[in-house]
């Protein structure tokens, strides 16, 4: 771990307008993710976890509030760079997979290099480099199905090889496991936990599951959209 946090939210406000009224979800969080760490944010349905992720990993702006990746102050850039350190910087792990429907297992894989187009460098090699990921989660007997072909874990598996195609420093991962079976979730938590740990990443993982929480460097508990401290383990 280093000083100075790969990821923080500073002061992240949300609020949703429903009809006339305004329904304010995130009331000023302020969390850092370090480089390398485990962070596991956990708290009650509602709380607005997934609020906070969305807005983390570049997908939702917020309402006041800065998101600084490495220092970087992401919402206050031009939207394509924004796009790009997105890219290039952060995975994004669904609790319901978000796989592209109308492509291959392979196909999915590789398509963070296909969004970032010839920036990226030779496709073939892209391909490769997904079918490498794919092979290593398990899953060489799979390329050619559609997300509809494949189980709830084989889609998990194939979202996560999605999320590190880049080789991001930060993984997001939002109940990555709240849509599959015991045994299930607890192949695809030791993926998620493997890969942060052999590559140094920087995890943040929204669970419900103990076990996980347990296994993470550190806790933080959201509650009604305000971050507490919780003891780690
Ligand atoms: N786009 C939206 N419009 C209005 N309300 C929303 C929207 N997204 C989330 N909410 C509300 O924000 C609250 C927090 O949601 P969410 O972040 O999904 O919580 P969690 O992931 O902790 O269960 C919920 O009450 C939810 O209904
Ligand atoms: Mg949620």
């Amino acid at each position: 771990m280093s000083d100075a946090p790969i990821l923080k939210a500073h002061g992240v406000r949300k609020a949703f307008s429903i009809g006339d009224s305004t329904l304010e979800i995130l009331h000023g969080v302020n969390l850092e993710l370090f480089r390398g760490e485990s962070l596991c944010l956990m708290g009650s349905s509602g709380a607005g976890k997934s609020t906070l992720l969305h807005i983390l990993g570049l997908l939702d702006a917020p309402t006041e509030g800065r998101v600084t990746l490495d220092g970087i102050s992401a919402w206050e850039l031009p939207q394509a760079e924004r796009a790009a350190l997105r890219n290039h910087s952060l995975g994004f792990v669904f609790q319901f997979y978000h796989l592209l429907p109308e492509l291959t297992a392979l196909e999915n894989a590789v398509l963070p290099a296909m969004l970032a187009g010839h920036r990226a460098g030779r496709s073939s090699d892209w391909r490769g480099r997904a079918r490498e990921n794919l092979v290593t989660f398990g899953l060489d007997k799979r390329l050619a199905p559609l997300p509809s072909q494949l189980s709830g874990g084989e889609q998990q598996r194939v979202a996560i090889a999605r999320a590190r195609l880049m080789h991001p420093d930060i993984l997001l991962a939002d109940e990555p496991t709240g849509n599959l079976d015991t045994a299930t979730g607890d192949k695809v938590l030791e993926l998620l936990l493997g890969e942060q740990r052999r590559r140094e990443v920087a995890l943040l993982l929204v669970t419900h599951d103990d076990n996980a929480a347990a296994r993470a460097d550190r806790v933080v508990l959201l509650k009604a959209g305000k971050q507490a401290d919780a003891p780690a383990g």
